[in-house]
């Protein structure tokens, strides 16, 4: 049997057989055939943007890769780091590229001290810090006007690094200026993810040594949230990418895109719905009351998983060995219940809805003393790899201004009408 598909127009038996390449068929194709018939498809349910090279996602299985390597593998024996230049660059760096990118990273993780005291004090006291970071990521656009020759590979690698390396400087001034904290400079003798804790953390102690174990956690987390194909976040940067606006711009609207409760938000939603159930005694209650669709149980489902997200499976773990160390979150026992409830219900078995990487992530953050409202900011310090991976590959690409169609179906032709006669 020939991999193609034939499609026929029955209103003058036309036909066009059309080859299945890489899972796919091309829209070019069967345009030829159809010209001014559109393939109905909102929310993308069923249709594929690009072709990428960057994550492999099996959703029925379970499975994520990073340019072809296991994300079980990468969390167990990677860095975050190193992982941002495999997305970037397609390959895992020898000794000699990995120094090179860890020195120009840790060397950019400053702001320009106008963000710091200008922009990031012109909030209101009690400021979302993703409110915060989405602006100021979009903010960086003007203290790099250069960052708009986009086709420059010097100048594209040097607004790559510095959006890597600031946005843990961004996220972290973000939450101390949300708890009326000092800034804290970065400390360029910390590897990425200890600076990040002593960004966030450091009082009045002259230097700020993170517990080792949570250091890597954390890092283990930036890997698990580094990429994720074309979710949401990722295709607001393809979108506004391929308008070829700056990087920065780009970015601040993919983390708009992540703020949202149904994307980088759910893991607050967790945190906030496992408090409301309040004890494992009322899981059933709460399950039922989901089943007769009241609300959702968040950090459940998932659009392209139909089978336990990976990186839920790995968080898990590492929820554990963080616990070992910050005593364990009491809603984890809550957690446990209610996946145990929802795994064994045909319910959520039968739409396929198994935890996905925001169900643990919460616990997580919230034991190590992350405020609610800083987990969209964690999900975005990694990502950014991810976005900008994705941004990359667009341009080379040369993929043409993202401009889909639509069905009309509002009003006819009619002509205006005086306020008068109204
Ligand atoms: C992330 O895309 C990515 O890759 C995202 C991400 C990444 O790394 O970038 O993986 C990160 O965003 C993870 C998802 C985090 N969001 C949540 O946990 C929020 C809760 N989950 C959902 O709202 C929902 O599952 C989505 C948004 C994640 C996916 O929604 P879909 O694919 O549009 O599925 P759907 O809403 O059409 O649901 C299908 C059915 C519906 O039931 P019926 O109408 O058919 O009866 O499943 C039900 C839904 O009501 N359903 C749920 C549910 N999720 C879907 N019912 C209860 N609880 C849920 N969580």
């Amino acid at each position: 049997m020939p991999e193609s598909i034939t499609i026929t127009d029955n209103r003058n038996g036309e036909t066009i057989e059309i080859p299945i390449v890489d899972g796919g068929v091309s829209a070019a194709e069967w345009a030829k055939l159809l010209p001014g018939i559109w393939f109905y498809d909102p929310a993308f349910m069923t249709t594929a943007v690009t072709e990428s090279s960057i994550t492999w996602i099996d959703g029925d299985a379970g499975k994520l890769e990073y340019r072809g390597y296991p994300i079980e593998q990468l969390a167990e024996r990677s860095t975050y780091l190193e992982v941002a230049y495999l997305l970037l660059r397609g390959d895992l760096p020898n000794r000699q590229q990995l120094d090179e990118w860890t020195h120009e990273i840790t060397y950019h993780t400053f702001i320009h001290e106008n963000v710091r005291k200008r922009f990031l004090e012109g909030f209101h006291y009690d400021a979302h810090p993703m409110g915060i970071l989405v602006s100021a990521v979009a903010a960086l656009s003007t203290f790099y006007p250069e960052a708009k020759d986009i086709f420059d590979p010097a100048t594209r690698y040097k607004q790559i690094i510095r959006l890597i390396a600031k946005m843990p400087t961004l996220a972290a001034a973000a939450h101390r200026f949300s708890a009326g904290m000092p800034f804290v400079y970065p400390d360029n003798s910390l590897n990425f993810p200890a600076n990040f804790l002593s960004m966030m953390w450091k009082t009045a102690e002259p230097r700020f040594d993170a517990n080792p174990a949570l250091a890597r956690a954390v890092d283990v987390l930036f890997i698990l949230h580094a990429d994720h194909e074309q979710n949401c976040s990722t295709t607001a940067m393809r979108v506004v990418g391929s308008s070829h606006a700056d990087p920065y711009s780009a970015c601040a609207a993919a983390a708009a895109a992540l703020y949202g409760p149904r994307h980088g938000g759910a893991n607050e939603a967790v945190i906030r719905m496992l408090g409301s159930i309040g004890s494992v005694e009322n899981v059933p209650d709460f399950v039922k009351a989901v089943k007769e669709g009241h609300g959702r149980l968040q950090g459940f489902g998932h659009r392209v998983y139909k089978n336990y997200d990976p990186r839920a499976k790995i968080i898990r773990q590492v929820a554990y060995d963080v616990f070992d160390s910050t005593g364990k979150n009491p809603l984890l026992d809550i957690a446990l219940k209610l996946e145990e409830a929802a795994l064994g219900d045909e319910y959520f078995v039968s739409r396929k809805l198994y935890p996905n990487v925001d169900f643990y992530s919460g616990l997580i953050y919230q034991a190590m003393g992350f405020p609610m409202e800083m987990f969209p900011v964690l999900f975005a310090i990694p990502r950014t790899a991810g976005w900008l991976a994705h941004w990359v590959e667009l341009l080379d690409q040369d993929q043409k201004i993202a401009r889909p169609r639509q069905l009309y179906i509002g009003s006819a032709r009619r002509d205006y009408v005086p306020l008068e006669e109204r």
